[in-house]
């Protein structure tokens, strides 16, 4: 690695897009934010990025470094070469330089309800049933941190304006929280993108915490093909835990949909007789 690397900003300003080109030493272990850190405090000052906690979790420090969505506090210098090319994340519509606007990313996520919906009347007094198995079911899915990388690697989100990886994933991750009832409410918002997807996988090979969009995309979808086979029979969501003696132990849960995966196959069955 040279001591320094050369740093090709595209900006933008007032509609317009330009380039920038900066020479940065580099020291060993330098993120990509430290270096553009540096070029504001040495070189320029009118550069502008986002940032915040500099350690992968906000997740504001997203942009495109030589052509892939990175988390900017989270890459090393060293492993983008000695000539390194900047723009902001794509997909987004920008604001100024590497600064985009997450403002229709946050509304797709809000049309898909991103919590907990429950039917009938809150006892907030006492915990819900959650074996570690219902747990297992979502948990990779609420490591998001919403920094929009996989929506700015997604072909189909460069082609079409959809809900993208982000809000779909975040409609499974709430529809299968075992103390969640409002898949039917989600379903709506849903329904006319489950379509768009096509497995290219670039959401999850980005996603700087791990997390799999795309399988999360496929697991709703199974789950509307699922609620089209049973029609409009309601799944119940899990009850309270029942107040206990003390030392007495939690009681198993209910299974939430009795003899789903029966009628499934009874039906599959008869269609295929048909
Ligand atoms: Fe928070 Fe990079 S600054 S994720």
């Amino acid at each position: 690695m040279s001591e320094k690397v050369r740093i090709i900003v595209k900006r933008f300003r007032k509609g317009e897009w330009f380039h920038s080109e900066y020479e940065v030493p580099v020291e060993r272990g330098m993120t990509l934010l430290e270096a553009l850190q540096w070029i504001k405090e040495n070189l320029d000052r009118t550069l502008a990025f986002r940032a915040n906690c500099r350690m992968g979790l906000c997740g504001s420090c997203g942009l495109t470094a030589n052509g892939e969505p990175v988390l900017a506090c989270e890459t090393q210098v060293s492993s983008l070469g000695e000539e390194i090319e900047l723009e902001p994340l794509r997909n987004f519509p920008p604001i100024r330089d590497l600064v985009v606007d997450f403002t229709p990313f946050l509304e797709k996520q809000r049309e898909v309800k991103p919590h907990l919906i429950r039917e009938g009347k809150e006892d907030w007094s006492r915990e819900y049933f959650q074996s570690k198995e219902e747990l297992d079911s979502y948990i990779q899915f609420t490591y998001c941190i919403s920094c929009g990388l996989c929506y700015s690697a997604c072909p189909t989100s460069s082609l079409r304006d959809w809900l993208g990886p982000q809000a779909l994933m975040t409609a499974y991750r709430f529809s299968a929280d075992s103390r969640d009832s409002g898949f039917r409410e989600r379903l709506e918002a849903v329904k006319d993108h489950l379509g768009f997807c096509h497995l290219a996988n670039s959401c999850s090979e980005v996603c700087p915490k791990g997390v799999d969009p795309s399988l999360g995309i496929q697991l709703l979808r199974r789950k509307a093909n699922r609620f089209s086979l049973l029609g409009d029979r309601k799944r119940k969501p899990r009850g309270l835990v029942p107040p206990r003696e003390k030392g007495e132990p939690i009681p198993y849960p209910e299974p939430t949909v009795e003899g789903a995966e029966e009628e499934i196959i009874r039906i599959l069955k008869a269609k295929a007789k048909e």
